[in-house]
């Protein structure tokens, strides 16, 4: 049958997320601290045949959707040549990316005649003062025409995420929703988890109540299905038109059925998003480890994967930046 990789609490892991680069044109609060300078030299980033070794070993091991991160991983330079590689893979059953889309317009039919499948692109406002404020930059423009060159080259559904800031875009959300709804964007709210600036510093704004007056105010029943391999919670219209998406790792976290792991793009290799369990598997590649030996290390450390994030424990403490992981 069909390999699987289970950790200690019978998990499966089917999904990671590969970060092809830990830099960004943008500078989200909730990502990176004011002024990071503390980037990864690119002697330690893996090469394309580097990564493409990994990925092919953890596709051998049952490990088939991936999802290219960053940073912005439309700063990594030919990342359309790096995608072609991974999606012709044995055992690579899916291949999505989550951007910015600032540089979307460049590339989205190169990526979408790569293979790649979905995109999710990062929006928390419709407010160009609002959205210059919460990436650092006048981005709005440039996600707007990126989103544009997506749907043109074919990629559906596309899911769009907010990271809903206390007292900064919360008000924005229905207007979000309605703009979402109108051009068949899925809109995904989501809980800031404490990785970035805004981390260190804000309340978390629970969705709950936000959830109860959406659903009431488009008539929204629980979706059923699927809507790709993450932790998010969907609802929608009876028509189809309307669909929304929650995701709460801070007032209902959903690491009990938690499938994934992470690669970053210096080689290591990150067990859960909220810990500091990990394998770096960069020494072991350029030592030349042989194919049987790096599925035994991977095999390893899912052995080590905790059983969930603390984030509520230590709220104030950040052991790592969003950007290194790409979420
Ligand atoms: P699909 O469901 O496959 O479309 O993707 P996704 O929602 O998993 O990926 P995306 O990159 O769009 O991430 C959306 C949000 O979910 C981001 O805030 C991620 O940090 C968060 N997220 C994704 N996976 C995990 C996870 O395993 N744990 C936690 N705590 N948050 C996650
Ligand atoms: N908390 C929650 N989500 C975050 N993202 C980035 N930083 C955080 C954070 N601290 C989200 C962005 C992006 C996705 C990949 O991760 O919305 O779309
Ligand atoms: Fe999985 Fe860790 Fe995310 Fe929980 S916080 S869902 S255990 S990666």
């Amino acid at each position: 049958g069909r390999p699987a990789l289970l950790d200690r609490f019978g998990r499966r892991i089917d999904y990671l997320r590969l970060s092809v680069t830990d830099r960004c044109d943008l500078r989200c609060s909730y990502c990176m601290p004011k002024g990071f300078s503390g980037f990864e030299e690119p002697a330690n980033w893996l090469n394309f045949d580097e990564i493409t070794r990994v990925i092919a070993a953890f596709a051998r091991l049952g490990v088939g959707r991936i999802r290219l991160t960053g940073g912005e991983p439309l700063m990594r330079r030919r990342l359309p040549t790096l995608a072609a590689q991974l999606s012709a893979l044995p055992g690579v059953e899916e291949l999505s990316l989550s951007t910015n889309a600032t540089q979307m317009h460049k590339h989205a039919r190169a990526l979408r005649a790569a293979g790649v499948q979905r995109i999710n692109v990062s929006l928390d406002s419709l407010d160009r003062a609002c959205v210059a404020q919460i990436t650092g930059r006048d981005s709005l423009q440039s996600v707007m025409a990126g989103l544009a060159a997506a749907r043109e080259a074919g990629f559906a559904p596309i899911k769009v995420n907010m990271v809903v800031l206390r007292g900064v875009n919360e008000h924005e959300v229905p207007r979000m929703a309605e703009f979402c709804f109108a051009q068949g964007f899925i809109l995904r709210l989501i809980e800031a988890m404490p990785m970035g600036e805004t981390g260190r510093n804000s309340g978390v704004v629970a969705l709950g109540p936000l959830r109860d007056a959406l659903v009431a105010r488009f008539d929204l029943q629980p979706l059923a299905t699927e809507l790709g391999g993450g932790p998010a919670r969907y609802w929608g219209s009876a028509d189809g038109r309307c669909t929304l998406g929650f995701i709460t790792p801070m007032s209902q976290h959903f690491c009990a059925t938690c499938n994934r792991v992470r690669l970053s793009v210096d080689g290591t290799l990150y067990l859960c998003l909220g810990q500091e369990a990990r394998l770096e598997l960069r020494p072991l590649l350029r030592a030349g480890i042989d194919d049987g030996g790096l599925e035994e290390a991977i095999r390893l450390a899912i052995e080590l994967k905790p059983e969930r994030h603390e984030f509520s424990q230590a709220p104030h403490k950040i052991i790592r930046f969003m950007s290194q992981t790409g979420g």
